[in-house]
């Protein structure tokens, strides 16, 4: 793991669009994974500006986003097809064709699994996994108790991921319960995962990503098993972090250090 702490979520933001610019400069048709979320939104803005100062390509790549909620339709307010089309897909244009999420409202949401994980095999897998990481420690929706070899499937989501994600819904509405979500095995199978968190509610999960037990209990610990995973935090959100002197060390402000 490359644990990069930024001193802000301004710079953190700035740190992971650049991760992804670098993928898009060397490799313009590149197999994006998408994520949603608060976190995710400066991300997108970031993405957006540097495209239109002409910085990055956005329309050569092809996405694949993490999540659904089982029951939402694309058109959906709450789902995720329209938070992506809000915040990114629409504003850019973007060829619809290229851009892949798990269909919410499917007749058979885990056969729909099933074909979302082989449109990923079928699309060359995943060159740079874009990820944020729940309270609890949740990746994509795979919650505490999730098989660290789970392949793309439905699960149930938790009551506190319930509650945190309620603030993207109406007082009339409720969260769905179930969301079809990319795997553990999946989210592993990228050729580079980058995790961004922000925030001091997130550093609890953050310790116990990085330095926990690898652990069903902490989903986002299967990222240690990752042959190149980076992970992208602000100063809020790597408090917890027993080895953080360490890791401000080897990445001084989140850049790299010659060996010269
Ligand atoms: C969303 C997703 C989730 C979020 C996580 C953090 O597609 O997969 O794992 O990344 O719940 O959400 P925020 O950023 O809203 O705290």
């Amino acid at each position: 793991m490359k644990i990069l702490i930024l001193p802000d979520r301004e710079a953190a933001v700035a740190a992971c669009v650049d991760l992804i610019a670098q993928t898009l400069t060397a490799t313009p048709d590149a197999v994006l994974g998408l994520a949603t979320g608060g976190t995710m939104e400066p991300v997108y803005a970031g993405l957006l500006a540097r495209a239109r100062a002409g910085e990055v390509t956005l329309n050569r790549m092809t996405s694949f986003n993490l999540d659904e909620y089982v029951g939402l339709p694309p058109g959906h307010p709450q789902s995720y097809h329209t938070y992506m089309q809000e915040r990114l897909f629409g504003p850019l244009g973007f060829d619809p064709a290229r851009a892949h999420l798990p269909r919410g409202d499917a007749s058979d949401p885990m056969a729909e699994a099933v074909r979302y994980d082989a449109a990923i095999m079928a699309a060359g897998g995943i060159d740079l996994q874009l990820l944020g990481i729940g309270g609890n420690g949740h990746i994509g929706f795979n919650e505490p108790s999730s098989s660290l070899a789970s392949p793309t499937r439905v699960k149930t989501l938790t009551r506190a991921t319930r509650a945190a994600n309620a603030r993207f819904f109406g007082p009339d509405e409720t969260v769905p319960q179930f969301a079809i979500t990319m795997g553990i095995a999946t989210i592993l199978r990228s050729r580079h995962a980058v995790l961004l968190a922000t925030g001091g509610p997130k550093a609890a999960a953050v310790a116990a990503m990085a330095e926990g037990p690898l652990s069903a209990r902490c989903p986002a610990s299967a990222l240690q098993m990752h042959p190149k995973a980076t992970i992208v935090l602000d100063a809020e959100a790597a408090a917890d972090l027993e080895l953080r002197q360490y890791y401000e060390t080897v990445h001084p402000q989140g850049q790299e250090v010659s060996l010269d």
